[in-house]
């Protein structure tokens, strides 16, 4: 059951595909009438190439809930291809579709609380429908889904202008560290962190990559090694355990990460272990990047303090090898995000240029710039 109490729907299995192939991580197939949100299974990675077709809004609900589809970014598209299929339930006429429109948003903005990107991409759909004056279902169907197209081209645009301006910051490095996985699998394509290394990697530049494996689910094992595999860039895994060992060594010039949700000041939001890294590296004397689209900055919060920190179920930790790691009855503590404080932030990279010194007034002066909606909450 979800937090609601509906019935959990789990998106069919439609295809495989082979780990070479061009796939993007998510597509919709059709049109907006009819057509389906088609998913890669990120749970099921690196075993299993596998793609999953969404066609309710239970099933996004259920992909995002159970990181299947992850990755702030990732997740606020799906949303909004998820609103186009829980609105087009009632398609009797707009008023219908708008009612139907705002039961998918609120059953959406349950599926996990602390990537602002989900939050920022249902209002940017809550938007497209107030302001329509569509006079049939079909119209204003047709108008949500282009809305949601645009949230998917305008991050594949993003993610390129992240990959070239942080490439920028790297120049001259041989040795990059990152945690979790903030690259193509982590939104519509190419990635934010990951996407600075590709562009790099691009350019010419020779650089060792070194994946934390991310305890406890294992996005930097799992799915950062993979991509950066597949683009021929030499990848190193460690345990979260080794980060320290790795930069004593000299090993690493920087340090760099996604965002799940940056506050006004700087503090930023990302996957648990992300703050220790942060204070590894100025013990080290090594530069600490975030990357992330302005889509991730919430700016109607002062401060870490107040974003909210998801904690996950502990049979990630009591079973995340599939069998018993802790012993029954053990308690477990789960958060999946950690707050990384601003002054620990050399620069944040977006698409509209690098925000360095990270402080309210840089960060301000960028956003600014911004189309973004404002006040979204969790
Ligand atoms: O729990 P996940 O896998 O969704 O966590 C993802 C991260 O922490 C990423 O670093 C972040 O969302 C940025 S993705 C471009």
């Amino acid at each position: 059951m979800s937090e609601r109490g509906d019935s959990v729907e789990i998106a069919p299995e439609v295809a495989r595909f082979d780990p070479r192939d061009a796939v993007p991580t998510l597509a919709w197939i059709g049109g907006p009438l009819d057509g389906r949100l088609r998913l890669i299974d990120q749970t099921r990675l690196p075993a299993d190439c596998v793609l999953i077709d969404c066609t309710t809004v239970g099933q996004v609900w259920e992909a995002i809930r159970s990181l299947r589809v992850r990755g702030a970014p990732a997740i606020g598209i799906a949303a909004a291809y998820g609103c186009v299929l829980g609105a087009r339930v009632r398609p009797t006429s707009p008023d219908a579709v708008r009612e139907a429109l705002h039961t998918a948003v609120e059953r959406l903005r349950t599926a996990r609380p602390t990537a602002v990107n989900l939050f920022w991409a249902l209002e940017r759909i809550g938007q497209a429908a107030d302001r329509s004056h569509a006079r049939t279902a079909e119209a204003l169907l047709t108008e949500l889904h282009t809305e949601a197209t645009a949230i998917e081209s305008e991050d594949r645009r993003t993610c390129r202008a992240i990959g070239a301006y942080g490439a920028t910051l790297l120049r001259g490095l041989r040795g990059v560290l990152t945690h979790c996985n903030a690259g193509g699998l982590a939104t519509a394509d190419y990635g934010t962190a990951l996407a600075v290394l590709f562009t790099a990697h691009e350019q010419g530049q020779a650089l060792q990559v070194y994946a934390d494996e991310t305890r406890p689910l294992l996005q930097g094992a799992r799915l950062t090694a993979w991509e950066l595999q597949r683009r021929g860039i030499p990848v190193t895994v460690i345990c979260d355990s080794m980060a320290a060992h790795v930069m004593r060594q000299g090993w690493v010039q920087a340090v760099i990460v996604g965002a799940d949700r940056i506050a006004a000041n700087g503090d930023t939001a990302n996957k648990i272990g992300t703050y220790g890294l942060a204070l590894l590296a100025r013990a080290h004397s090594i530069p600490f990047y975030v990357a992330a689209p302005t889509s991730t900055f919430d700016p109607t919060i002062a401060d870490g303090s107040q974003i909210l920190i998801e904690c996950r179920d502990p049979a990630e930790i009591t079973h995340g090898s599939g069998r018993p790691t802790v012993p029954k009855g053990v308690s477990v503590y789960n958060p999946a995000f950690d707050v990384t404080p601003a002054d620990l932030i050399d620069a944040i990279i977006t698409e509209r240029g690098i925000i360095q010194p990270v402080n309210y007034d840089q960060i301000a002066r960028t956003l600014r710039e911004s189309t973004r909606p404002q006040a979204h909450q969790a």
